[in-house]
């Protein structure tokens, strides 16, 4: 018999997450059924989101249990499903927990299926839940399929030295686009600049917004790519120029709120500069992204494309690892190393 740790939730959150709202629960895997697989996890991804849909949650709920986002990579360690053979890697959606059985066939209503890892060769598997998996696909569509950056415009990008900030920068960087990035430390904005190939970037924590705008971008912004919304939201769309366009990402300045945030009012710019802005999940391209992850390697293996991660050791350490990631203790990708 094997046996798994899974995290539930022992309180529902108030605020910000505790290390107390977690509690590790042990539970006996049952014998595998023609079909299934046993998967050992070696990554859990921790998200901004896994935060914001917890309301939808029930004390005692596994951490988070068949949700659609809460991925993970796994290995393969005993398969009885001739297209998922043992040593492969796949990417899947059961919550916290170090193994699992699953039958990877898709069910008609499985909003991401189980997706099998392809050979990164010398590339981290962990890349699977980072640039190379869900938060790259954010930042590829969202700013490509939404804004369509042209040579020589503005893009600004809040949360910019996060999972998905940090490639969005660099995507519209590669597209020939001035690039500014807002970040919420002075070490965050260092790696921006120096690592990364913003050509601008400031700490949202100490800089006037708006000064720090107007002196990045005089002509005003031409694209935004919004992942915090709040008051940071509202100076870059105040700084944007006619026909700026807005890719609302995230939210992540109100996922900790218990009450409704309030931010300046920002439909006169709306109108006066006719802006566009579309909200998007990432899901929706789901049926492209394999080809965006070919593109995103080919650009990491010719150094166009740079990834940071930020990978805490041990299955026991993923709700610290989880709340850090909300307190913006992340430069790029959180994740936890089982
Ligand atoms: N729509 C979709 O399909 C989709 C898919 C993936 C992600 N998302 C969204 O994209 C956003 C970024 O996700 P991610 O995975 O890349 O996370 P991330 O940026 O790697 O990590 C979260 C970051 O948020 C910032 N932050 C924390 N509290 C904040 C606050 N009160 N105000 C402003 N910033 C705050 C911190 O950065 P600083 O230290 O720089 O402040 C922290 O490092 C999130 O809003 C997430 O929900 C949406």
């Amino acid at each position: 018999m094997v046996k798994a740790r899974k995290f539930v939730l022992a309180n529902l959150f108030k605020g910000e997450p505790k290390v107390d709202d977690f509690r590790i629960e042990e539970e006996e895997l049952p014998p595998l059924l023609d079909g299934q697989i046993l998967c050992e996890t070696e990554y859990i991804s921790v998200d901004p989101y896994q935060r914001g849909f917890t309301h939808r949650y029930k004390v005692g709920a596994t951490m988070i249990g068949s949700q659609v986002f809460w991925l993970r990579v796994a290995r393969i360690v005993e398969s009885r499903s001739p297209q998922h053979p043992a040593g492969w890697h796949v990417v899947g959606t059961w919550g916290w927990r170090d193994r699992t059985v699953v039958d990877p066939t898709p069910a008609p209503d499985d909003i991401l299926p189980l997706m099998l890892v392809p050979d990164y060769r010398d590339l981290p598997m962990s890349l699977a839940v980072g640039v190379l998996g869900m938060p790259g696909a954010s930042a590829y569509f969202g700013l490509l399929n939404i804004c369509h950056p042209k040579p020589g415009e503005v893009v600004v990008g809040s949360g910019a030295a996060g999972a998905v900030g940090s490639i969005v920068g660099q995507i519209a960087r590669i597209k020939g686009c001035k690039v500014i990035g807002i970040a919420g430390s002075d070490q965050k904005v260092k790696c921006l600049k120096e690592e990364l190939g913003f050509h601008h970037a400031f700490n949202c924590k100490t800089a006037n917004m708006d000064k720090a705008l107007k002196e990045a971008a005089p002509d005003g912004v031409d694209v935004y790519f919004d992942n915090v919304g709040g008051e940071q939201s509202s100076a870059v769309i105040a700084n944007m120029r006619q026909g700026g366009r807005i890719s609302v990402c995230g939210c992540i300045s109100v996922y900790n709120e218990t009450k409704v945030a309030m931010a300046p009012v920002v439909q006169m710019h709306m109108v006066g500069k006719e802006l566009v802005l579309e909200g998007f999940m990432v899901i929706r391209w789901l049926d492209q992204w394999d080809k965006a992850f070919l593109e995103m390697a080919q650009w990491i293996k010719k150094g166009k494309l740079k990834y940071r991660e930020a990978v805490a050791e041990g299955f026991e350490n993923t709700p610290k690892a989880f709340i850090g990631m909300l307190r913006g203790e992340n430069l790029g990708k959180a994740a936890v190393k089982v």
